[in-house]
């Protein structure tokens, strides 16, 4: 697609709000990665989404609203749960899933054919300044091709959907507003039921969520795919990834018999210091850095030349640790545990 750059200003805005209005595709930053929008109750403008990302038409997208209210006038049922839930973590990132009523003004596609939404409010001042000037709620998921990493920088977006990367045709408007501070997609919990499910380890926490919801179930097995994402493999580097999901000590003892020239590893800042690795991206010390350095690590550990595999160590599940390990778990083609 031809990639048309706005500047971060009013004028920037109003540009990619009139696109979003015009029933046009734009990329923007959240605080979770970029997404690729449209108008939420345009078909014909998701339907673009869709083609951009070369995603299938079974996995649904997240409808981004201003705040509750604007969710509520989606036409969805909003249960206590997604009540509590936007009122302590609205903006951030925190989809929830809602079931569709009769007044509901997405149309199925939006939904990939199921009788629910998903919804989230971003919290990144761009994001808002977007949906606001738009007026209408925005479908966008990360604006990578399918099965891919999202993209965290407005470059990446640009990498991912440009010409000769994307078949489909036509402009994508790309609103710059620098590195993504999160890193990791949205946590996605399900309270269309009976009681909350986890449909996604995201930038928000599971006991910060449990603390006002009380436990995460896990979505029921062999009934209709509640998350039809989580069915298509994700995230994947061109090159096999092997997760070390070890202590350092064992980690660093298990790679310095690996063949370092043809290895890119990906590893927190410890075990960077003890190896001497040639091909290497560091994490940081914190889960917080690691999900933020995640995607841009990978996709640049699997440009570099020369590797046939990747490694990447890692095995702390505190705080957005979480959502790193599900990342990597499901990037991974080996993960190794003992
Ligand atoms: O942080 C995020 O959530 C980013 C930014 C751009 O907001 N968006 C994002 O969208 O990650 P996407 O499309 O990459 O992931 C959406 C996930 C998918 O796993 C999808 O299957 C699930 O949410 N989902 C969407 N609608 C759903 C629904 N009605 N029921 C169950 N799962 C749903
Ligand atoms: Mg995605």
């Amino acid at each position: 697609m031809e990639v048309v750059w706005l500047p971060a200003d009013g004028a920037g805005i109003q540009r990619a709000a009139a696109a979003l209005r015009a029933g046009e595709l734009v990329a923007f930053p959240t605080e979770t990665v970029y997404g690729l929008g449209a108008d939420a109750t345009s078909a014909a403008a998701v339907a673009g989404v869709f083609r951009a990302k070369g995603r299938p038409l079974d996995n649904p997208l997240i409808v981004h609203v201003t705040d509750a209210a604007a969710a509520e006038a989606l036409g969805v049922e909003w249960p206590p749960a997604a009540a509590v839930l936007a009122e302590h973590f609205w903006p951030g990132p925190l989809t929830v899933v809602v079931r569709a009523a009769t007044a509901i003004r997405v149309p199925a596609s939006v939904r990939g054919g199921l009788d629910t939404v998903a919804v989230r409010c971003p919290d990144h001042s761009l994001a808002r300044r977007l949906l606001a000037a738009a007026g209408v709620p925005v479908a966008a998921p990360s604006a990578n091709r399918s099965g891919r990493p999202s993209p965290t920088t407005a470059d990446a977006v640009a990498e991912a959907l440009g010409e000769g990367r994307c078949g489909s045709a036509g402009v994508v408007w790309l609103l710059d507003g620098g590195p993504a501070r999160i890193g990791v997609e949205s946590t996605v919990v399900d309270v269309s039921g009976p009681h909350p499910v986890l449909l996604r380890p995201g930038g928000l926490a599971r006991g910060a969520i449990e603390r006002w919801v009380g436990p995460l179930h896990e979505p029921a097995a062999g009934g209709p795919a509640r998350s039809p994402g989580m069915r298509y493999r994700h995230y994947a580097p061109e090159r096999p990834l092997v997760l070390l999901a070890l202590s350092t000590d064992q980690a660093v003892k298990r790679l310095r018999a690996w063949p370092a020239a043809r290895t890119g590893l990906l590893a927190e800042h410890r075990v960077v210091q003890e190896l001497q690795w040639p091909a290497v991206v560091d994490l940081g010390d914190t889960p917080d850095s690691a999900a933020a350095g995640l995607f841009a690590g990978l996709v640049r550990l699997d440009r570099w030349p020369g590797l046939d595999r990747l490694a990447a160590v890692w095995n702390n599940q505190e705080g957005v640790g979480w959502a790193v390990m599900n990342r990597l778990e499901r990037a991974a083609a080996e993960v190794v545990r003992s």
